[in-house]
């Protein structure tokens, strides 16, 4: 049997490591990415332990140089490039957006929007010349709604919105679904570091939500694993251009035909 080839970025840990597993058990080699060494040996380990291959480069997402250089790597050294995560990812500043570090907003912005973008333009001309694939954008809180302390990390995931709707029109009859995933809550270092280092900067609600969150983990690996695989196996691309978050997964499985043209545009889908 043939196996399928994914990048995704920030693979080393967190959301994207999850995935990543998810997609070996599942008979995906993959590529990873991140910038630091340690932990992108650490996880390639797991994820060969599913008897499939894994590359891991550094590189930081925000240079288009190293974007390049992962997605080089990925088609000498593993056959084709079938999915796309677009995962990794940077909290940015915490509090009102007048007093935020203009050099750590900007910075937001370079990883999340410019990271997005620089590895699907290398990726997309790939995808077209076969025909197929599939590009998941990781978005999220802030991303549809507006979300007070955390500006540059929401104007990243809306601008991220943005690029994958518009990617989707442009592709629309190619066979390539560019689709944007919240994946919910989830424990990570990216939620602890706003916890631990930013407290005093968060208000009230944002302090108890976190808090719960420590207690419950948030979207669990086999909720995530779940809805991962059912967007990618979907036959039709109906997903493409909108955004779809994990917790509707029950009601997205009931959506048998198109979406219509305003669902799920910068916002969630509505049924
Ligand atoms: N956790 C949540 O509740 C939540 C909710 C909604 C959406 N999301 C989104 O899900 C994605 C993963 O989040 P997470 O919670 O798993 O975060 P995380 O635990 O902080 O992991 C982030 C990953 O991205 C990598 N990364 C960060 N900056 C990078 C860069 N410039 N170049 C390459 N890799 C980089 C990190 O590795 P290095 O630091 O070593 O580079 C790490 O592998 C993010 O896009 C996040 O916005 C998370």
């Amino acid at each position: 049997m043939k196996l399928k080839t994914a990048i995704i970025t920030g693979g080393s840990k967190g959301i994207g490591l999850r995935i990543a597993k998810s997609l070996a058990k599942n008979k995906y080699n993959i590529v990873i990415c991140s910038r630091h060494l340690p932990a992108l040996k650490k996880a390639k380990k797991e994820i060969e332990s599913f008897g499939v291959k894994c590359i891991a480069v550094k590189a930081d997402v925000s240079n288009y140089t190293d974007c390049k250089k992962v997605v080089q790597t990925a088609l000498k050294k593993l056959s084709g490039i079938d999915l796309l995560v677009n995962n990794a990812g940077y909290q940015g500043p915490v509090g009102k957006s007048w007093k935020n570090n203009t050099s750590n907003w900007k910075k937001t912005i370079d990883i999340n929007l410019l990271g997005t973008f620089y590895m699907s333009h290398e990726v997309l001309p790939h995808m077209l010349k076969k025909n197929s694939g599939i590009i998941l954008n990781l978005s999220g809180g802030g991303g549809a709604y507006a979300r007070p302390l955390f500006s540059a990390y929401g104007c990243s995931k809306t601008a991220v919105l943005r690029l994958t709707e518009t990617l989707g029109e442009e592709l629309k009859g190619k066979n390539i679904s560019v689709i944007a995933i919240a994946p919910g809550a989830t424990w990570t270092e990216m939620t602890e570091t706003v916890l631990r280092k930013n407290k005093k900067s968060l208000d009230k609600k944002t302090l108890n939500e976190l808090i719960e969150l420590e207690k419950y983990g948030g979207t669990s690996s086999n909720k995530l694993e779940e809805f991962i695989l059912y967007l990618i196996t979907s036959k039709s691309n109906k997903f493409s251009g909108k955004l779809v978050h994990v917790n509707e997964l029950t009601k997205i499985k009931q959506i048998k035909s198109k979406i219509g043209p305003e669902s799920g545009v910068l916002r969630r889908v509505n049924y």
